[in-house]
């Protein structure tokens, strides 16, 4: 009698929202893309992605920001999983489910964060190293974030998202995310970027007790050009501001979504439920952005 194949059980990757703590425009080069140095950390919110073997390549969409994301065929997830079987030369196909929790288009990581983790659970399923020049390769000609998104770690981020040093010395950080609801386009904020470029950080000369001090001297480039678009993230930025023992207030990536650091979870939990309770159509939660 033909021994039963067991199924392959279906593989569950977090994407958690990538959050760049301080973001400095250092140039731009010749094909238009800008050189950036950014810290990137990871929150413990984001999206879930299911994959389970299947004959044809699918994607569905679920959860509280299902609703919002364009054709599953333009889904930055199906331009991986396809890239990912054919460089491969990959026969099976896979069926994938994304539970979209995070604001799409919010500064955040969202199509990358959910691409990433595409890449990290096909290969899985494939078998295939994720870690591989191929697979990074093929991560940053999906999207500048990407191949951050795949290493999944807090990092120093050069070049155009390509170059990167491991930080393991920023603590776990209370925080609240906050989106007014608005997309922002991230091609449109670099255009509307003016002035010098910024020096790269040296982080290992930012001293200070807390993650938000060393920040002290750090800021986002990109928050004056998105505000210029959308005044609502100043109204962001301001609220966050007030809110009680906030140590520092920031948007992060091109936008619109701002972050809060907080002393306590508790100070970041009132936060979140005073900003929801003044601002009902704002997406806000409290959260830790970890090592
Ligand atoms: O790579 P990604 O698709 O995320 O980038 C979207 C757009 O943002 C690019 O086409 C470019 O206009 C701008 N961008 C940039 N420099 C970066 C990343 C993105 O100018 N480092």
């Amino acid at each position: 009698m033909a021994a039963e194949q067991t199924p392959i059980a279906p593989i569950h990757e977090f994407a958690p929202a990538k959050v760049n703590l301080y973001l400095h425009v250092t140039g731009r080069r010749e094909d238009g893309y800008h050189l950036l140095d950014s810290l990137v950390m990871f929150a413990d919110v984001g999206d879930q992605i299911t994959i389970a073997p299947s004959d044809i390549l699918t994607l569905d969409h679920a959860g509280p920001f299902g609703g919002s994301l364009p054709d599953p065929a333009d889904n930055l997830i199906m331009r991986a999983a396809m890239a990912l079987r054919d460089m491969h030369g990959i026969s099976a196909d896979a069926h994938l489910t994304l539970t979209k929790n995070l604001p799409v288009a919010s500064g955040i990581g969202g199509g990358s964060t959910d691409a990433a983790a595409a890449l990290r659970g096909l290969c899985q399923l494939w078998d295939i190293d994720p870690t591989s020049t191929e697979v990074m390769d093929l991560a940053l000609s999906l999207g500048a974030d990407v191949p951050v998104c795949l290493r999944g770690r807090s990092t120093i981020m050069r070049g155009i998202g390509e170059d990167f040093t491991d930080v393991d010395d920023c603590p776990r950080t209370h925080a609240i995310l906050v989106n007014p609801g608005v997309g922002v386009s991230t091609p449109s904020v670099f255009k509307a970027r003016s002035g010098d470029f910024s020096s790269p950080v040296d982080w290992e000369a930012c001293h200070g007790e807390t993650l938000a001090e060393r920040l002290g001297s750090t800021r986002n480039d990109l928050e004056p050009p998105a505000v210029s678009l959308s005044s609502v993230i100043a109204d962001v930025l301001s609220a966050l501001t007030d809110c009680e023992g906030v140590q520092l207030a920031r948007m992060s990536g091109s936008g619109a979504t701002c972050f809060g650091l907080f002393p306590s979870k508790e100070a970041a939990q009132a936060a979140a439920t005073q900003l929801i309770h003044a601002h009902p159509d704002w997406w806000a939660t409290a959260t830790i952005f970890g090592p």
